[in-house]
């Protein structure tokens, strides 16, 4: 059975959900672990430049396209990507790498948010450890290192707290768009950003002012590794990940629009607010708050590999070891928290929209069919060793590049130039000029061939000559994944040549 397709009930919710789906982990977890990785202010210069050249653009593609397939019935890539070739199976099976995808990432994402929400009730009850005092960031993070290992091993607790994740997410995509995750967004949105506010102007302002050193180390651009191909991989898939682009979802949360939305605003909005919550907010919590308390040598600490290390032990201790720690400690990981959950509901929700627009499956049954398969997906991400990290490195980056490639060359070029450009300025009061379109079609995917090259170049001989059958294991899983949902892709195809659902 199925029915008529939901459209999001406000525009305040619907920018505030659109939001949610960009901000999440990557913001939090992930910007300062890379900033800090590669150099601070050397980083934030390819970082501007992507943002500018590929994440704006796609950005509005993604908005653009989501409208249009919408009124015609489709929310995932796999009707989207047929609408442009008459619904052929091939078309529909390459769309579904698009609904792969989020699915893939979410399956480790939901794992990490479980952490944040057991982590925060931890801190609320005083089971983190106690916090050492150290002038050293090393040696203050060990018992928060020893912590998070025994907690991921995967200890029962943190299995008990990704179920109860799993199933906050089902309720939410259950009760649908508007009265799910638009509520969902409209509670949570405006929380984080006050409690971010919080914890940035306390890092920022603690030990007089010490953590604007923080801000310094992160804002003094400078070209010192322009010339280094790996800092513009980085940054480039910083933007990819952190405004969820090249995964379909934007364009799914696009296509419960209502006809006449202005997308570009939306778009822009998106993105927007994104990068505040980034590079204002991400930016001002946990750097900051490691120069404060540890001064300049904390920096050797902060940029060692692991995105994990930034936002899971450098934090706690540093948050605990200050007055009211605890409480401190609740509020960044519940913050986190409500970060992941606004963006995992969005990286189901393609297939839920796959499964009502082209299966034609009731709400429930795909809720609850697309549930299962995250569930499945989830438990192999805390059991099999490496799961996570293989994903992330395939999924999280190399196939995000890459359907954006696919999406630029349909949408723009596929479509065409003026087709494109008329739903550009259709119902918007932001008129974007004609050039906007062929930065896109032209400056953005070469600006993602130069990347990939490097990837390929740099990552490839490493990534072949892989030896653990685990990590093997989870590239079979994945094109696995991909595949099945090409066949289904193709055997949906009859019903929606029956008609659209709209
Ligand atoms: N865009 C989401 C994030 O930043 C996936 O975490």
């Amino acid at each position: 059975m199925s029915q008529k397709r939901e459209t999001w009930s406000t525009k305040v919710g619907l920018i505030l959900a659109a939001a949610g789906n960009a901000v999440g982990l990557g913001n939090l977890l992930r910007f300062p672990s890379k900033a800090a990785l590669y150099g601070g202010g050397a980083f934030m210069v390819p970082y501007f430049i992507s943002l500018f050249l590929l994440g704006i653009p796609v950005m509005i593609l993604e908005w653009v396209i989501g409208r249009y397939a919408g009124k015609r019935g489709h929310g995932s890539m796999t009707g989207i990507i047929g609408l442009f070739f008459n619904q052929a199976s091939w078309a529909r099976a390459l769309g579904s790498l698009g609904v792969a995808i989020p699915v893939l990432i979410v399956m480790y994402y939901l794992w990490i948010e479980s952490w944040t929400l057991g982590f925060s009730i931890l801190s609320l009850l005083g089971k983190m450890p106690e916090p050492v005092k150290t002038p050293d960031l090393k040696t203050a993070m060990e018992p928060y290192l020893e912590f998070f290992r025994n907690y991921t091993a995967p200890s029962l607790m943190a299995v008990l707290f990704l179920w109860i994740t799993l199933i906050v997410n089902w309720i939410i995509l259950q009760k649908g768009v508007s009265k799910g995750i638009e509520i969902t967004a409209k509670i949570g949105m405006p929380s984080l950003i006050l409690m971010g506010l919080f914890l940035g102007i306390m890092s920022l302002s603690y030990n007089n002012w010490a953590g604007l050193q923080g801000l310094k180390f992160i804002y003094s651009l400078n070209f010192s590794r322009i010339k280094d191909p790996m800092v513009w991989v980085e940054a480039a898939g910083q933007i990819f990940f952190t405004l969820s682009l090249g995964m379909g979802a934007i364009a799914t949360y696009a296509s419960y629009v209502r006809p006449k939305e202005d997308v570009v605003k939306a778009g822009l909005w998106t993105a927007g607010i994104n990068e505040f919550v980034e590079v204002v907010i991400g930016a001002s919590i946990a750097i900051p708050a490691a120069f404060a308390m540890f001064g300049a040598s904390a920096i050797p600490e902060l940029a060692k590999e692991g995105t994990f290390r930034i936002g899971f032990m450098t934090m706690p201790a540093i948050l605990l070891s200050l007055p009211l720690g605890e409480i401190l400690s609740f509020i960044w990981f519940l913050l986190l928290f409500i970060a992941a959950l606004t963006s995992s509901v969005a990286l189901i929700q393609p297939l839920i929209a796959f499964f009502e627009d082209e299966m034609r499956w009731s709400h429930t049954k795909s809720v609850t069919v697309s549930m299962m398969i995250v569930l499945f997906g989830s438990h192999l991400c805390v059991f099999v060793p490496n799961f996570l990290d293989e994903l992330d490195f395939w999924v999280g980056a190399v196939f995000l590049i890459f359907f954006a490639l696919v999406e630029i060359f349909v949408f723009i070029w596929v479509f065409g130039i003026n087709n494109f450009y008329r739903e550009l300025t259709l119902d918007t009061t932001i008129k974007l000029p004609k050039i906007f379109v062929y930065v896109t079609g032209i400056i953005s995917p070469l600006f993602i061939f130069l990347i990939g090259y490097f990837w390929f170049k740099y990552k490839l001989v490493e990534v072949l000559g892989e030896t653990d059958p685990y990590k093997w294991l989870a590239r079979i899983f994945i094109l696995f994944f991909v595949f099945l949902l090409g066949v289904l892709a193709v055997i949906s195809k009859k019903r929606v040549l029956e008609g659209p659902r709209i």
